[in-house]
């Protein structure tokens, strides 16, 4: 047998070693999140967008790496503001643009799409079935990464949703970080240990752009949870779980708030015991979030 025939039958036998993608256990997280998330009321119609940093490795059980179905350009990006050289060749499985929560679980291929990213856009290796394209958040996303990368090697998951508390507290109560992320913390004892480096806040601005990717980005250099006031919120984490735990916690301490905002407060919990709870788990926290001198 020739060259070309060995190689055609190592490619043959790769295909045939390949595991089912719709096994794969990112592929079931990112069903499972995603049906949490809509089930929670969080990611109304296409409401909301998810992006996890895959291990290349992993991918290749599943995936032919070398088959790329189509290049899908990076929309509402500005390419000399936004320098994605630090992910070039990184891998994403990430939810479609006009996608609705509710459907991924039963349709994961057309909902979701794995991309590899490139220098003029992302490389489909599978999904978005119907043809269709990554999130339009993208940009932002791919920002998120970069920022939560640099402070956190092993940051993996950026998700993006609109939970019904949080955005509700986002119309009565201050927009500052300091007084958002205090009354949080004042709505459940461990609130300040899920997140004790607190919660970012933008004002609104228009989704979907360079501009809000930079700024949310900026954020993310020093927070995990970026509200993007009257939208939403940003979540990053090492894991889907930890991701969406940080989510569901501010979002529970949100709905506690708007149950009792408009009742006499009549106890709370004190800043001196935030700080016994912090130094307990031994955590770095944002003192200057603290009213204590
Ligand atoms: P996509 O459908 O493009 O993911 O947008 C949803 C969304 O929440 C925009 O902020
Ligand atoms: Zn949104």
């Amino acid at each position: 047998m020739g060259f070309m025939d060995d190689l055609k039958k190592a490619g043959k036998d790769l295909s045939r070693a390949l595991k089912d993608i719709k096994s794969a256990p990112f592929v079931k997280e990112m069903c499972k999140t995603t049906a949490n998330m809509y089930r929670l009321g969080w990611d109304e119609r296409n409401g909301g967008n998810i992006s996890y940093l895959l291990d290349e490795k992993e991918v290749a059980e599943y995936l032919d790496l070398s088959k790329v179905i189509r290049t899908i350009p990076l929309a509402g990006v500005n390419e000399a503001e936004f320098d994605v050289t630090p992910l070039l060749g990184k891998i994403f499985i990430v939810t479609g643009t006009g996608k609705y929560f509710k459907n991924v679980e039963d349709d994961p291929e057309t909902n979701l799409g794995i991309v590899r990213i490139a220098k003029n856009g992302v490389e489909l290796l599978w999904g978005y079935k119907d043809g269709g394209r990554t999130t339009s958040e993208l940009p932002a996303h791919l920002m998120c990464h970069m920022a939560r990368l640099a402070a956190d090697p092993e940051n993996r998951v950026v998700m993006h949703s609109h939970p019904t508390h949080t955005l509700a507290m986002n119309y009565v109560h201050e927009l500052d970080e300091k007084k958002f992320t205090h009354t949080l913390w004042e709505m459940c004892t461990e609130c300040i240990a899920v997140f004790p480096d607190g919660v970012g806040i933008l004002p609104w601005m228009l989704c979907g752009t360079n501009s809000i990717g930079v700024a949310t980005a900026k954020k993310m250099e020093k927070f995990r949870l970026v509200i993007w006031a009257m939208h939403g919120i940003y979540g990053a984490g090492k894991t889907m779980d930890e991701t969406f735990g940080l989510i569901e916690t501010v979002e529970k301490a949100a709905q506690i708030y708007m149950l009792t905002a408009h009742l006499p407060r009549i106890n709370t919990i004190k800043d001196e015991d935030m700080v016994k709870l912090v130094e307990l788990f031994g955590l770095d926290y944002r003192k200057d979030f603290l009213n204590i001198k």
